[in-house]
């Protein structure tokens, strides 16, 4: 990522931007550093995301805005639990989508209150989502996960909104982007 993002900053000669290696949940920078501190895809990948939230509420300015973007899993527990399975299977560095309620709790606890919020339905092949994730079609991952998602098509049981596309299925991951504030600062 980091490698990526440099060779894109001196393709575009991009002089007011700096990259730090560092961890989520010790994040390598003072208190009330930043005016927006922005996440982006990765809740889903930390074990502990109200420390991680904790660490961006604690590097941003008082006044700052926090911008967060991450999927949302379905609400219901039994949904909950194959959709996270089906994406812990294809890619085991996943520790668990949170749910939008989750959400919600997470930024209420951390103190903070939403300015704007939208949702979006992303649509994507299944077969590139697991090439992404390094499984070819015939691996002993993509048909493990293939069955998985195929066993809950029916009826939905899984969210992920599965339809039969030719050889693949058509998935849609649910998207939210909150930007926030912390209480009482605006
Ligand atoms: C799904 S990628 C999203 C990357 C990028 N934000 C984007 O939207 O394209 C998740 C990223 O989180 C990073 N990551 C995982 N655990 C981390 C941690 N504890 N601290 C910092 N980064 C972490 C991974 O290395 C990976 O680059």
């Amino acid at each position: 990522m980091l490698r990526r993002a440099r060779a894109f900053q001196a393709e575009k000669q991009i002089v007011n931007a700096a990259f730090v290696q560092g961890d989520a949940e010790q994040l390598p920078f003072p208190a009330g550093t930043f005016d927006l501190v922005s996440y982006q895809c990765s809740f889903h990948h930390m074990p502990k995301p109200q420390l991680v939230l904790a660490e961006m509420i604690h590097v941003t300015k008082p006044e700052g805005r926090l911008l967060i973007i991450d999927h949302l899993a379905p609400e219901s527990e039994s949904k909950f639990e194959i959709y996270n399975r089906i994406e812990v299977l294809r890619d085991p560095s996943h520790t668990l989508t949170l749910r939008l309620t989750d959400f919600l709790k997470l930024f209420d606890e951390g103190g903070l209150e939403i300015l704007r919020q939208s949702l979006r339905r992303r649509q994507r092949s299944f077969n590139n989502w697991m090439l992404r994730g390094g499984h070819a079609p015939g691996t002993k991952k993509y048909i493990e996960t293939r069955r998985l998602l195929e066993d809950s098509m029916e009826g939905y049981r899984a969210g992920f909104s599965p339809k039969a596309d030719g050889e693949d299925i058509q998935i849609v991951h649910n998207e939210g982007m909150f930007l926030l504030v912390r209480k009482g600062t605006e």
